[in-house]
């Protein structure tokens, strides 16, 4: 599936399912679940390397982990799901020369066939432009966006009129640029109807309700691998919990036997 396929699934009201992975055996196992696309989301600076925030994450260790998963992959490059890298903080902050030589670098030396940008300032509408148009599809990201966490903190956007207007022009602005889906983190459920309804390409919510084209989630949330959850990911399973208690069980059975 290329970027420009997406827009046919929301137009047939087929919903996508994006899930984040860090490494192969993730990657594998997003393979065999069946999502549509797999995110190598920065998240991935706090699911995989410990730390606090997205913002140490580097262009080399999205390189790394997107070529990790990839290689937990079964099936051919044709009929694997899409892979989205994330360009991570000041990858894309610093100018739309850097931004293309980062970005291109991310699709050179990986198997990802788009990269995911967060933001709609105006040097950020610059920066997708000008990628778009080199040849390199782009996933918008707006709402909460993690990168900017110092400036707006991790909660909730487009609670007042202002904000949900600017949410609204933003996502707006994002499809006309040419960003070819947009994931929308942490916006109330109507906000995130209206765009959905205004927009021709998906829409992929977290923390967004049930009416965006798409769902995406990053797995070890869903899978309850993270010592927190945030509030919008409610998980399938405690796997922290089983997987600490089954290790638990062996390390004390081997010490007897
Ligand atoms: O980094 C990530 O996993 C993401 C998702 C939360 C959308 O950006």
């Amino acid at each position: 599936m290329l970027p420009s396929d997406l827009i046919k699934l929301k137009k047939n009201s087929k919903k996508i399912i994006v899930l984040t992975a860090w490494d192969s055996i993730s990657g594998s196992l997003i393979e065999e679940s069946g999502a549509d696309i797999v995110l190598v989301g920065d998240s991935l600076a706090m699911v995989a390397l410990g730390y606090k925030s997205t913002l140490p994450v580097t262009l080399d260790n999205m390189i790394y982990h997107a070529n990790a998963v990839s290689r937990g992959f079964k099936k051919d490059f044709g009929s694997q799901p899409l892979m989205v890298c994330d360009m991570p903080f000041l990858s894309y902050q610093c100018g739309e020369e850097k931004a293309v030589e980062f970005a291109g670098r991310i699709i050179q030396s990986t198997y990802a066939k788009a990269v995911k940008i967060e933001g709609a300032e105006p040097e950020i509408q610059g920066v997708i432009s000008r990628l778009i148009r080199m040849g390199i599809p782009v996933m918008g990201h707006v709402g909460l966006t993690p990168q900017s966490y110092l400036n707006i903190g991790l909660k909730k956007q487009g609670l007042s009129l202002e904000s949900r207007e600017k949410l609204k022009g933003d996502s707006k602005a994002l499809e006309k640029l040419g960003c070819f889906s947009l994931v929308l983190e942490h916006i109330p459920e109507d906000l995130a109807r209206e765009i959905q309804s205004n927009l021709k390409i998906p829409t992929i919510g977290i923390g967004a309700g049930k009416y965006c084209d798409g769902q995406v989630r990053v797995t070890a949330d869903l899978l309850g691998l993270n010592e927190k959850q945030p509030p919008f990911c409610d998980p399938i399973l405690q796997g922290k919990k089983i997987f600490a208690d089954k290790l638990k069980e062996w390390v004390q059975k081997e010490r007897i036997n």
